[in-house]
């Protein structure tokens, strides 16, 4: 009996803890329902948009080649070239990538010197000619032996961190004219 008793107050206390709500105006007021026009947000409407970047946990196979062909082709980076999106780009590629690719990008990292599959170097030639985009785009969908790194690594830093590839490449690769007189006094006469 008292156990049958004690059954029956349970759903009694729900019902209390549901009208503890009801018509309380702190918790009707000023709810919006998805799609109700709104003039809180300057697009008039309470369907938020994903912030940029956002990839979803579950992505179908079809969005990840969508994304392909969005980034792979691309020439440019699509955001102004700064100091701070290089040196953005530095902490990203030193977090996420130099530990298989190396700090300046030979492919000898500490992940690769215990045993993990060596990448390209990013200095041989089909990888200084590719596109910028190639950068973003392996980052986004994995390649080969390297998985992809979306869920880590939002797709402003993918770009910053693309930039900082590309540094990196001239880095290996400078023609001596971009040097300053005195720095070319510097170099090794067979360097000149
Ligand atoms: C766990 C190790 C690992 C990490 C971390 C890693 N990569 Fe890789 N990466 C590889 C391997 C291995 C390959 C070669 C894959 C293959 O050819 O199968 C590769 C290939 C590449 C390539 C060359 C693709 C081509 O066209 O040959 C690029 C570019 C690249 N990675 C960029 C990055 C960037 C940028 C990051 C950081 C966001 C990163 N990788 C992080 C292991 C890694």
């Amino acid at each position: 009996l008292r156990q049958a008793s004690l059954l029956l107050r349970i759903p009694a206390a729900a019902s209390l803890m549901l009208c503890a709500a009801c018509g309380d105006p702190m918790y009707e007021r000023g709810r919006l329902r998805p799609l109700d026009p709104t003039p809180f947000f300057p697009d008039g409407t309470t369907a938020r948009r994903l912030v940029p970047g956002t990839v979803p946990r579950d992505e179908p196979a079809t969005a990840v080649t969508e994304t392909r062909q969005k980034f792979a082709n691309l020439e440019e980076l699509p955001v102004p070239l700064t100091r701070r999106l290089l040196e953005r780009g530095r902490e990203g590629f030193e977090i996420f990538c130099s530990v298989c690719h190396g700090s300046s990008g030979h492919g000898d990292g500490m992940v690769v010197r215990r045993g993990f599959t060596p990448p390209p170097p990013f200095h041989i030639e089909r990888l200084r000619t590719a596109p910028i985009g190639h950068f973003v785009d392996v980052v986004t969908n994995g390649f080969g032996a390297m998985y992809s790194y979306a869920d880590r690594v939002p797709l402003a830093d993918r770009w910053a961190i693309a930039a900082y590839v590309r540094a990196l490449q001239l880095s290996q690769h400078a023609p001596v004219s971009l040097l300053s007189p005195e720095e070319i006094e510097r170099l090794p006469e067979e360097a000149r």
